[in-house]
């Protein structure tokens, strides 16, 4: 059992009407649809930012323009935090996420050079050799467990061509992301960032001075303002660009597989037309974006007729904003063909927008043209109760498949 769930006094400044009993980590879901089970935060009467006693006290708010709002404003809310409560956040700051503008750009420079199009267009053949050896190690058996055998494996695979890494460094690597992403504890998780902290100073230790062309080589070769980068900052920045792409990138891989699996007429609307697949992959983003992002507010200030105080942590369940009926039509509705505008923030604001999204997209597609190549029919197996957990990012623990091997 997770522990991060208790609950905190309510501050005096919090108007009681506005406190609500809801635990953003823990809500009743049906059949793994978290969206729509959120969209109970908007009935008739409800506030559109409250107060979550839960996970140390926190305001959640509820409406793509006061989403908006938050995210998009890096002088009002800090990326200090990007988890509740305080206390669960990682060690070892993860640059370029935890650090505000203007400082935070330089660090968001050399991520970006990293993950530019060039070295995604690397990844690419990558990315499809492993989705490709995947399926076919189960797909004789007629089944699988989806989320463990597959959407775990792909961004673990993914993040050690990035980094270099040898193949025997998988499940070490898978046993670290396990703690930190699906923990039994608070204590396990905050052990998870120690021994991925330990994992990225091997590999800086091994790396430093050489002149090899992978990520780690890369920063260590690299400078900052004309000083090297400090030993603890790059730990900072490793440990996020292997985080950042793993639960995010299975969480949307299981809700891909659920939604296709769940409607077998728009699963053949994908393998008749190939072309629709870029389209799949950014409406699916958008109908089941699993990110909530956290913010501290940076100063006392009014929003949405509540007081904040400085200090306050902030909620913003992205999914909130692409599923508000104020911004996109029919929203629960998943149409390959919408149109991009308004567009979906799956990937986040503005200033910490995501610097993954090229090559998330990237594996999201490959998964949806080899797997729809290889396994066209499937379905979940009968009798299943599906779950969700709703953390940083909503994942399914387990997605169990079925279809005709021959
Ligand atoms: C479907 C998959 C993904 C989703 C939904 C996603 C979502 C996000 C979101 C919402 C943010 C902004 C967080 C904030 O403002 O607090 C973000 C930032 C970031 N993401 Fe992703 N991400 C995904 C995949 C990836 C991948 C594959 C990588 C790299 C391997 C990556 C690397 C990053 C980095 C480095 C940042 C920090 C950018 C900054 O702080 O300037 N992400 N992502």
């Amino acid at each position: 059992m997770d522990d991060a769930g208790a609950v905190a006094m309510i501050p005096e400044h919090v108007p009681r009407d506005r406190v609500r009993d809801f635990n953003i980590y823990s809500y009743d879901v049906d059949d793994a649809d978290f969206p729509q089970a959120l969209l109970k935060l908007r009935q008739p009467g409800e506030p559109e930012t409250f107060w979550s006693p839960h996970n140390g006290g926190h305001w959640v708010v509820t409406r793509a323009a006061t989403i908006d709002a938050v995210v998009n404003d890096a002088e009002r809310f800090s990326n200090r935090y990007v988890g509740i409560p305080k206390a669960l956040n990682p060690t070892r700051l993860f640059r370029p996420l935890q650090i505000d503008p203007p400082e935070q750009v330089k660090y968001r420079m050399l991520v970006a050079e990293a993950l530019s199009p060039r070295v995604v267009a690397t990844l690419r053949e990558d990315a499809r050799r492993l989705t490709v050896e995947l399926i076919e190690g189960f797909r004789a058996r007629g089944e699988c467990d989806f989320v463990v055998e597959f959407a775990q494996h792909m961004p673990i695979g993914i993040f050690m061509s990035i980094v270099g890494v040898p193949g025997g460094d998988r499940l070490p690597l898978l046993a670290i992301a396990e703690k930190i992403a699906r923990p039994t504890s608070d204590a396990e998780r905050m052990q998870g960032y120690v021994e991925l902290d330990a994992y990225a100073l091997g590999m800086i230790n091994e790396r430093r001075g050489g002149s090899g062309d992978d990520f780690v080589s890369y920063l260590c070769r690299s400078t900052l303002e004309g000083e090297p980068i400090p030993e603890d900052e790059l730990i900072g920045i490793i440990s996020l660009v292997m985080i950042a792409g793993l639960d995010t990138v299975s969480g949307a891989l299981g809700f891909f597989a659920r939604f296709l699996a769940r409607n077998p007429d728009r699963r053949r609307e994908l393998r008749d037309d190939p072309a629709l697949i870029n389209g799949a992959v950014e409406e699916l983003l958008r109908r089941y974006a699993t990110p909530l992002m956290a913010r501290e507010v940076r100063c006392d200030l009014e929003l949405d007729g509540v007081s904040m105080r400085k200090g306050d942590m902030v909620t913003a369940p992205l999914v909130l904003h692409n599923i508000d009926d104020a911004k996109f039509e029919d929203p629960l509705h998943v149409d390959f063909r919408r149109p991009r505008k308004p567009s979906h923030i799956t990937f986040g604001g503005q200033a910490h927008r995501c610097l993954g999204a090229m090559l998330a997209r990237t594996e999201l597609q490959i998964f949806l043209a080899e797997w729809l190549a290889r396994i066209p029919e499937f379905s979940i197996r009968p009798g299943c109760e599906l779950a969700v957990r709703t953390r940083v990012t909503s994942i399914m623990p387990s997605l169990p498949l079925v279809w005709d091997p021959a």
